[in-house]
């Protein structure tokens, strides 16, 4: 990992990639999105403050639990005059996702367990496949595919 000399108060794009592990192209994708500024020297060159370091990696961090960007932009646009978030930020932050990440997990989880039932299936019935829906109340007890043998066998029943 590259070391950056403390006397260094601003990093090039390659300097922040590079000691940030994030690619330039996903550097200056956070910036278009407002996550991060840097200023232009004469040479219309951008130059990031230090402290974009320990933002990056915030934002990395909640990237890689499956935060969307829009929602880590707003938390970070809540910080008083924008300042870089420190580790209590980032405790009371994580702490407020857990939620929806709980949530989110649990959705995986149980398009998991269905998705053997989708396999050699190919419905992608909105009324009852788990993949095509999955809030769906009835994929919620049951898949297509079961519904189908159930609904059959119901039929020859008759
Ligand atoms: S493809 Fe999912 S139940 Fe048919």
């Amino acid at each position: 990992m590259h070391r950056i000399p403390e006397k260094i108060h601003e990093l090039t794009v390659g300097q922040l990639s590079a000691r940030s592990g994030a690619a330039v192209s996903a550097l200056h994708f956070y910036e278009s999105k407002g996550l991060i500024s840097s200023r232009r020297t004469s040479g219309n060159q951008r130059r990031y403050s230090r402290d974009t370091l320990r933002r990056v990696a915030f934002i990395r961090a909640a990237q890689r639990v499956g935060i969307p960007l829009a929602t880590i932009r707003e938390a970070l646009a809540e910080l008083p005059e924008e300042r870089t978030p420190t580790r209590d930020d980032w405790a009371r932050l994580s702490e407020t996702w857990r939620s929806e990440l709980d949530e989110r997990i649990r959705q995986l989880n149980r398009l998991r367990d269905h998705l053997t039932d989708c396999i050699g299936c190919g419905c992608l019935s909105l009324e009852s496949c788990v993949l095509s829906n999955p809030d769906d109340v009835v994929g919620e007890r049951l898949t297509g595919s079961r519904l189908m043998a159930v609904s059959r066998r119901k039929t020859s029943d008759a």
